[in-house]
């Protein structure tokens, strides 16, 4: 009679399970139709926040950067990346020559998390002397500019409000960052002061977002490309506007050139997104509530806290997982990662999905059928992700004519599309191959037969360090001017 009544209940556990998944996957539902709406609103906020400060919750921000590298740079220059997870310093030779990066060296390391959310001092203390150790590890003493100010690039992907190319005021925080005494202060001041207290001689010749690092990286090995985009911890876009589009900086453009915008992405808001209970929760328990809503539903740091939110609700409303883990219940717990690593598992019993459920959520012993439920749930919540943006891509290729929409000649034929290379950086793409190809399927879908082959999509490795590189190097050489 026990046995009966438990297969029963777990039998009626099921059936609720099922629904929640079903749910689930209406809420995270994007049919081309929803997306192609998804592609019109980004179109349009980029309008907005382009025509006037505050203008949209896009905040479109000016860089400075007229310019990109020209591939005549020559020199050795460092470069720091400061932008999510991850902290990198970089030194880069550059030849003279396009494609020349002679050399390429790269100390990576992890942010510890007590120095997103301790003091200005502390972090920029913590990337000086990282900085220092690693130009003195590489023993550049017979190097030419011995003894002059070097120049640094800085990646810093943050919001920033720029002043010149090589400085600007951090507007908010994102990605879990929160110190707040930075909130308005000078981003390369805060670098200089650092480095000054330890006895670092060194000038901060660019500040960027790492978009643009990625933007100038890609652009420098192949000129058709028109934007860059990042899948990482966070996520933004970048790209190259025209002067007359970009109406609130009237006075600061030459009719004749650009500027590379950016978008500060994340914060996409539009009522055509497809959202769920699990991100709105999500987004009332974060640091930041209301804020980097498209981030929120698209980046790595936050998919695998969705596909958690969406196991425990099944754990509290079945017993198919067992009694309710109370790792299910920490936050972030379960890292994308993770979730690329389940959703990804070809193995016939799913063993590395029940692996990480029982050393991760300390849920053990999950019988098949569950485990190929988590692995749906997996599939959902990154498909949308790719999905929303891949429309998000498709809609900076509508705001500047590169979408195919270009219309006809008089005489009737198509006018022919040009070739058009999109940069795309982070670990969100170039790990996660179902992300990766969902995307990539979803742009074809949007742009359709006709257009897709002329837009390429191309990952680039190290272009938010290397980038920065580029900028310190081409602020002493002449440089092109962006044609759009
Ligand atoms: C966050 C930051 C943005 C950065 C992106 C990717 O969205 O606000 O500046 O480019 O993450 O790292």
């Amino acid at each position: 009679a026990v046995m009966v009544g438990r297969s029963v209940r777990r039998r009626r556990g099921w059936r609720r399970v099922v629904r929640v998944l079903e749910e689930l996957e209406e809420g995270c539902a994007t049919p081309v139709g929803r997306l192609r709406q998804v592609v019109d609103a980004m179109a349009v906020e980029m309008h907005a926040g382009l025509a006037s400060e505050g203008g949209s919750k896009l905040k479109m921000l000016l860089t400075y950067v007229y310019n990109l590298p020209t591939g005549k740079e020559k020199g050795i220059y460092y470069a720091l990346d400061l932008g999510g997870t991850n902290f990198r310093v970089l030194r880069v030779q550059l030849g003279g020559q396009r494609s020349a990066i002679i050399q390429h060296n790269v100390d990576r390391q992890p942010i510890p998390q007590h120095l997103m959310t301790s003091t200005t001092e502390e972090l920029f203390d913590f990337i000086a002397t990282s900085l220092k150790d690693f130009v003195e590890g590489e023993g550049n003493v017979s190097e030419p500019w011995q003894g002059e100010t070097r120049e640094l690039g800085f990646t810093f992907s943050f919001p920033v409000k720029q002043t010149s190319s090589s400085s600007g005021t951090l507007i908010k925080w994102t990605k879990g960052f929160s110190i707040q005494d930075m909130v308005g202060r000078d981003v390369s001041q805060c670098l200089e002061q650092a480095m000054s207290r330890k006895g670092l001689d060194m000038r901060v010749a660019a500040l960027i977002n790492d978009t643009v690092g990625t933007l100038a990286l890609c652009h420098y090995h192949d000129e058709d490309t028109v934007a860059a985009v990042i899948f990482g911890t966070g996520t933004n876009a970048c790209y190259l506007e025209r002067a007359d589009a970009i109406i609130k900086g009237q006075g600061l453009l030459t009719t004749s050139g650009g500027m590379v915008v950016n978008m500060e992405w994340g914060n996409f808001w539009s009522s055509h997104l497809p959202r769920t209970l699990y991100d709105a929760d999500l987004d009332a328990e974060s640091p930041n509530p209301n804020d980097q809503g498209f981030e929120k539903m698209i980046s790595g740091m936050y998919l695998g806290d969705i596909v958690r939110r969406v196991i425990l609700r099944m754990s509290e409303e079945s017993d198919v997982f067992g009694p309710v883990s109370s790792k299910l219940h920490m936050p972030f717990i379960l890292r994308t990662p993770m979730i690329a690593a389940m959703h990804e598992d070809n193995s016939p019993n799913l063993t590395e999905v029940a692996r990480i459920l029982e050393e991760t959520l300390e849920i053990p012993d999950v019988p098949l059928n569950v485990r190929k439920l988590v692995v749906k749930i997996c599939d959902v919540v990154t498909r949308r992700a790719a999905r929303l943006a891949a429309a998000g891509i498709v809609g900076i290729l509508k705001k500047i004519g590169r979408d195919g929409a270009g219309g006809k000649t008089k005489g009737g034929s198509q006018i022919k599309m040009r070739r058009t290379v999109v940069a795309v950086e982070g670990g969100l793409y170039s790990n996660y191959t179902m992300f990766r190809e969902y995307l990539n399927e979803a742009v074809g879908q949007i742009l359709g037969e006709d257009v897709a082959p002329h837009v390429i999509i191309k990952a680039t490795d190290d272009g938010s360090g290397t980038g920065a590189a580029l900028f310190a190097a081409s602020h002493l050489t002449s440089s092109s001017v962006v044609e759009t």
